[in-house]
């Protein structure tokens, strides 16, 4: 029978190996088309052809019940073949899949008595596989424990820097996204599924130590979207809140708010968090579509009101108990000075003195063909989003921050 197989375009691979030592893939001759490398490869040189292979039947015991189904396949898609509700946009469906790429292992089910990411796992003869995870701890690839000179959205611009070194903070980050910004600024960890999946103890073990190691008092999680496995993010942020209760101590989260819902937030802050920094991806939802590379309208659209209601809740419930930074994507080339302002008016009308961090968004990833804005330009941004009202604008460059 016809199968679905990942290969490379030979004149636009450049070799870079990202898509073998990135990614945690069963092998080029044992392709289950999960399509984790595609998604990844910075040169959009990987797609799927269809070749013939004979196809082995397998027996699976998925919950209790024994199902033949056919070889090549990954978990998830099983599951979806078989009746699953599968959904990229709810924890309410039964696997809630939103990277498909392996790294945020919301989708992980049981696999022989092991958690594992069902959209990048290979199906195999005799397995067995258990859907029901809620008394399992939950797991996540995260990555990078280290200290940083710069901090992130979420960071206050006048902050006292205690550390001898000179350090701000210290970070992790979280692999998977549901966006596929062809812009990723953080596109080696937003897909990367080959590397050590934690607990969230562990996780919080790990960004403690480097807090004594850099001496600060900052703890920063970002990504990837660091949102995505909820029971993860919410139970690593109690976690650090316990191995951290010195009133000096931060816990801070970037994200792209994406499903940062008004219950999601509350449980985070009741958990410990103390400061946010949310990207908002454009004024409107053409926008947010250019930014993210998303192709469901509809889809686009909860993720661009969620993430502008999240903000707005924070501004409501919680601003002044916790510390938020705002950031706003900008290249001329997705979005106009215009809606740039718009966003700032907005923004401005909420809070004139919320912090807000202009990314100058360059041609990293896949956007090769895009310039990075010029100083200049830059200037020009901060200029008329402070012409808004809003007293604390800060402007990447490529010299640096303009405050
Ligand atoms: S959806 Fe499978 S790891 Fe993120």
């Amino acid at each position: 029978m016809n199968v679905k197989q990942a290969t490379s375009v030979r004149d636009l691979c450049t070799n870079c190996a990202y898509c073998k030592s990135a990614i945690k893939c069963p092998g080029e001759l044992y392709c289950v088309a999960c399509g984790a490398c595609i998604e990844a490869c910075p040169q959009s040189a990987r797609i799927f052809i269809e070749t013939e292979k004979e196809v082995e039947k397998y027996n699976l015991l998925i919950d209790g019940d024994i199902y033949t189904v056919l070889e090549n396949q990954t978990i998830l898609k099983v599951l979806e073949s078989l009746g699953y509700k599968i959904s990229s946009h709810s924890h309410d469906a039964q696997i809630y899949a939103p990277c498909k790429t392996g790294g945020c292992w919301s989708c992980a089910v049981l696999v022989n008595g092991e958690l594992k990411p069902s959209c990048i796992t290979p199906i195999e003869d005799g397995m067995e596989i258990v859907t029901d995870i809620d008394n399992i701890t939950p797991m996540r690839i995260v990555s990078g424990f280290q200290g940083h000179h710069v901090g992130g959205v979420g960071t206050p611009k006048n902050i006292e820097i205690t550390s001898p070194f000179g350090y701000i903070e210290v970070a992790c980050f979280t692999s998977g996204c549901l966006y596929r910004c062809p812009t990723c600024q953080n596109w080696q960890v937003a897909y990367l599924s080959n590397s050590e999946a934690l607990t969230p103890k562990v996780a919080a073990r790990k960004l403690t130590e480097v807090r004594k190691q850099y001496r600060v008092n900052r703890m920063a999680i970002s990504g990837g979207e660091s949102t995505l496995n909820r029971k993860w993010l919410v139970s690593l942020v109690s976690n650090l809140k316990f191995l951290n209760p010195d009133s000096l101590a931060r816990i801070h989260v970037d994200t792209n708010a994406s499903i940062l819902t008004p219950d999601y937030i509350d449980e985070l802050v009741n958990a410990g968090l103390t400061d946010i920094g949310p990207d908002l991806k454009g004024n409107s939802v053409e926008t947010f579509m250019k930014i993210t590379n998303l192709k469901d309208q509809e889809l686009a659209k909860r993720y661009f009101d969620t993430s502008w209601n999240a903000v707005k809740y924070i501004l409501d419930n919680h601003y002044g108990k916790i510390f938020m930074g705002v950031g706003l994507p900008f290249n001329k080339e997705f979005m106009t000075l215009t809606e740039l302002e718009e966003m700032g008016n907005k923004l401005a009308n909420w809070e004139p003195d919320l912090q807000v961090t202009v990314l100058d968004y360059r041609p990293e990833f896949r956007a090769q063909h895009i310039e990075r804005p010029s100083v200049h330009l830059m200037k020009n941004v901060k200029e008329i989003l402070s012409s808004t009202g809003l007293t604390s604008v800060i402007c990447q460059s490529i010299y640096g921050h303009i405050k």
